[in-house]
């Protein structure tokens, strides 16, 4: 239908005779002369439709916005002084000599406007509309660059792509399952795949070697602005690699396609840390290295003060005492050390010490508490400087660190501390395991190695063992995690042990794969990346809902198309379900 995209008339081809198909994105009527803003995926090209041209005039008259129409015409330069340098294509116009409408369009619910700010439940609800704003194209032209560079590199690496099933049985990830009742079997369900951990493991037991997928995984979890319930990933597998060279393959991977997507060069190695120098010095197992202050240990300075606050943690084993000095922050009022304060105590946190460092001196309340010595010597191991502040975390370990590294985060995005770029690192040596409510669960997910795989001693002290795990973090992000996995079926059994699984309830969910584990399994592990977070950042988008074309809500609902929603009496006879609703969610019909 037509010679070009709107978007791609330029210069070259002035005085040649193009058809344009789109939407059309304004029309203004200029004395006579009719202009319409033409609008496809590629841009905006202004047409021109002068009265002379009496059928292809007396059409514009009639076209209001977003309207579909096909436009032949040709192409020249625009008058002087008319150029507009904000259009790429703002150099010419279309002078038109046929208009012919392809579809009306009624009123909109919102205009399509670069700058306009629409309510987020409508713009998901009109979604396609929402969809037609230049930035909506080019964020999804660079997820398909970025999904396009990803499997072009797995290619050439020798990695097969194969898909596994997404009617399934539950994997635990930590999530809750999305469940699908089964018609042939009543009262069983299929769990919609939280991510193909074990299919891909089955993979490398059947000799495929190199295995990755782009793939969609479905956890019912409380979002936040960079989960969604159904999310995509990339997801590797590889047999006989350790995790330095899956990390290498992974960290080639990520330079090539941040130079190819966004021209820049990713440092090569990327850092390392261990979990625990990061939760130490950041607070947080998935740093934010962008920001140039940390938390610093002090304990050892503070044993020995009258201050009991500082001095019981740092006599406990425990706890630890540590200091956050904010660059800037002296200027900090009252209420702003007072919010603050509210801030860390959501984590645990009992009150917020702190000391100023102003051109008069020191000055904090607490001074009167601590020698001039300890305080100096606070001041020195935090290279603090005139105007900046120290703040004091005293609490258990995991506490303080929680407590600062938040604080950490928020006061560099309140105070614009954030330096600008791009720092990536592994994380790696996590705990295998984490405790809830007195119960061991896995930090990643069961099928971890361990580091020590001798049975008798991992089982001895599972919570210190740490695992063969790492994340990849960029920006404060976690993009992505893997590890080694268990090809021992003792070994296997014994972490379920640990997760109070015994051998029955083991064989029930997992048997499949221990059976596997029996039967020729080689050593493997791999990683799996959050494509929507990866597409995010790279676009400086602000949700992960704008790299996702139809995303759902906060409350994991689908504006545009009302899902989920209610289905037919009979759709449930047949697959043998019966819906109990909670009493107060009853609607009575009168
Ligand atoms: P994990 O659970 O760490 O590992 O997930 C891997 C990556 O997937 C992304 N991600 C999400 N993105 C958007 N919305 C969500 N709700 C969401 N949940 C996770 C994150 C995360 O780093 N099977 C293992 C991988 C492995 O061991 O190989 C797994 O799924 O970016
Ligand atoms: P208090 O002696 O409780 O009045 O506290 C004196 C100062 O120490 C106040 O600034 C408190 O906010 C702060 N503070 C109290 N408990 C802690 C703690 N566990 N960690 C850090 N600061 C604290």
């Amino acid at each position: 239908m037509r010679t070009h995209y709107c978007g791609e008339v330029r210069a070259h081809l002035l005085d040649h005779t193009v058809t344009l198909c789109g939407w059309v994105h304004r029309r203004r009527d200029h004395g006579g002369v009719i202009f319409l803003d033409l609008r496809d995926r590629e841009g905006l090209v202004q047409i021109v439709v002068a009265p002379a041209v009496l059928q292809a005039f007396r059409t514009a008259e009639s076209i209001r916005h977003e309207y579909v129409v096909k436009v032949t015409g040709t192409v020249r330069r625009r008058p002087a002084g008319t150029v507009n340098a904000e259009l790429v294509t703002g150099e010419i116009e279309v002078a038109a000599t046929e208009i012919e409408i392809l579809n009306r369009a009624s009123a909109l619910p919102f205009p399509v406007d670069e700058y306009h700010e629409v309510g987020e439940e409508a713009r998901l609800k009109y979604r396609y509309i929402d969809l037609r704003r230049p930035e909506m194209f080019a964020r999804f032209k660079t997820r398909a660059a970025i999904v396009r560079y990803i499997r072009r590199f797995l290619d050439d690496a020798g990695f097969l792509d194969i898909e596994t099933p997404c009617l399934t049985k539950a994997t635990p990830e930590g999530a809750r399952d999305y469940l699908v009742p089964s018609r042939t079997k009543p009262g069983s369900f299929f769990a919609l795949p939280q991510s193909p951990q074990q299919f891909k493991q089955l993979l490398m037991m059947s000799g495929m070697d190199r295995y990755y997928q782009v793939v969609r995984c479905f956890r019912d979890e409380d979002l936040r602005a960079d989960r969604q319930p159904e999310f995509t990933q990339l997801d590797v597998e590889t047999t006989f690699l350790d995790e330095a060279t899956i990390q290498n393959i992974m960290e080639q991977m990520f330079r090539g396609l941040f130079k190819e997507v966004l021209q820049v060069d990713l440092p090569d190695p990327f850092p390392r840390m261990t979990y625990h120098e990061a939760m130490t010095r950041f607070g947080s197992d998935k740093p934010d290295l962008r920001i140039p202050y940390e938390i610093v240990g002090v304990s050892d300075l503070l044993r020995e003060v009258e201050f009991k606050v500082f001095a019981g943690p740092a006599l406990d084993p425990a706890s630890r005492v540590a200091a956050l000095c904010v660059p800037g922050g002296a200027a900090f009022s009252r209420k702003e050390i007072d919010d603050y304060t509210q801030f860390v105590s959501q984590f645990g946190a009992k009150g917020l010490a702190y000391i100023k460092y102003t051109a008069e001196g020191l000055q904090a309340p607490i001074l009167k508490f601590l020698p001039e010595h300890v305080a100096q010597e606070i001041v020195t191991r935090c290279q603090a400087k005139v105007g900046d502040i120290i703040f004091f975390g005293a609490d258990k370990i995991a506490v303080v660190n929680e407590a600062l590294g938040a604080l950490r985060v928020k006061t560099a995005h309140d105070r614009n501390l954030i330096v600008a770029g791009w720092r990536p690192l592994w994380v790696t040596d996590f705990p295998m395991f984490e405790k809830h409510d007195g119960k061991l669960t896995a930090c990643h997910h069961p099928f971890t190695s361990p580091q020590v795989t001798d049975i008798a001693t991992f089982t001895a002290a599972p919570e210190e063992a740490l695992a063969r795990a790492y994340d990849i973090v960029i920006n404060g992000t976690e993009i992505g995690g893997g590890s080694i996995r268990i090809h021992s079926h003792e070994l296997q059994m014994a972490v379920f042990k640990i997760l109070g699984m015994n051998e029955a309830r083991a064989t029930e969910k997992f048997g499949h794969l221990l059976t596997a584990m029996q039967l020729g399994c080689p050593p493997h592990g791999g990683i799996a990346l959050g494509i929507d977070r990866l597409a995010m950042w790279m676009t400086g988008s602000a949700s992960i809902r704008d790299v996702i074309a139809f995303p759902k809500t906060q409350t994991a609902s689908c504006p545009l198309t009302d899902a989920p929603s209610a289905v037919d009496p009979a759709q449930l006879v047949e697959l043998g379900v019966r819906v109990v609703v909670k009493k107060e969610d009853i609607y009575y019909e009168r």
